[in-house]
């Protein structure tokens, strides 16, 4: 095992993840920087369990239209389920670097934490491009994970789960190169904003109270880790929280550009 799988296992941990109050603060920048207006045909690249796409039909009304794109079969029939009741709604497996869509059909295209699993980053960007008409705006969000700070006793250990982490992924600092590669796929105005995800307090409903069980566990498939030290890095994070020692911290980048009229 290497990356994440995002089949049925994980759909249910995603599931709990994003009803955290981190993303949902998350879904809320989003939304906002994308600016989907009434009447809009908006495009999600990576759609996974469908959050975006089923409030984004809110945004576009009956008038618009949201299509979700994703790799994994498992998430898509948690979207279609959560998008039920729709029919300015379409779904299609595929990959993000070969979109089954028109060109220049899109006013908005997002694509949310889906580019750090994606091997070539600027052919899923030229894609997006070609999917938007002329004016069209995109928007890219993804997590460079080299800025994670985390207070430990056992330091050395969190360092090691932390490196195993990174494997989960493709790019664990993709945001470093985006600007870059958005400009080269075409798009002007890129704009990027920071968004750091802070909590001393390591509850259910903060990111870092989800992630913390996915971590223990998927350090331990990946190998390098036994269980007995996942658990312990773990139980002694649990031990900080209960104790009100707890620290964590990630930032999180949201780029948004357009594509030239
Ligand atoms: C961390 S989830 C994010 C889901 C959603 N964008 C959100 O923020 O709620 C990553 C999603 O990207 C999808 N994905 C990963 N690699 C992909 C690829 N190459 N093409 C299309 N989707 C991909 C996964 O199946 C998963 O649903």
């Amino acid at each position: 095992m290497s990356q994440l799988e995002f089949d049925h296992r994980l759909v249910e941990r995603l599931e709990r993840l994003y009803a955290t109050r981190d993303v949902l603060r998350r879904r809320g920048l989003v939304r906002a920087a994308l600016g989907a207006q009434r009447g809009d045909r908006v495009l999600d690249v990576g759609c996974g369990p469908g959050f975006y796409v089923t409030e984004l039909l809110e945004t576009v009304g009956s008038g618009g239209l949201v299509v979700g794109v994703d790799a994994s079969a498992d998430m898509l029939a948690v979207a279609a389920t959560r998008a039920q009741g729709h029919d300015n709604i379409e779904f299609h497996e595929a990959d993000a670097t070969s979109l089954p869509v028109a060109s220049g059909s899109f006013d908005r295209a997002l694509c949310v934490q889906v580019l750090e699993y994606v091997r070539d980053v600027s052919a899923a960007l030229r894609e997006m491009y070609r999917a938007l008409r002329p004016g069209g705006r995109v928007l890219v969000w993804d997590v460079d994970w080299a800025t994670v700070s985390w207070h430990a006793i056992a330091r050395q250990l969190t360092r090691r789960v932390l490196a195993t982490w990174d494997r989960h992924l493709t790019h664990p600092s993709a945001p470093r190169v985006l600007a870059a590669q958005l400009r080269e796929a075409g798009f002007e105005d890129v704009g990027m904003e920071a968004h750091p995800f802070a909590t001393t307090e390591l509850t259910p409903d903060a990111y870092v109270g989800s992630l913390l069980p996915l971590l223990e566990q998927y350090v331990v498939e990946q190998g390098g880790i036994s269980r007995e030290e996942a658990k312990a890095w773990a139980d002694e994070q649990r031990g900080l929280g209960e104790r009100g020692e707890f620290f964590f911290t990630v930032t999180q980048f949201c780029f948004t550009a357009t594509r030239p009229g």
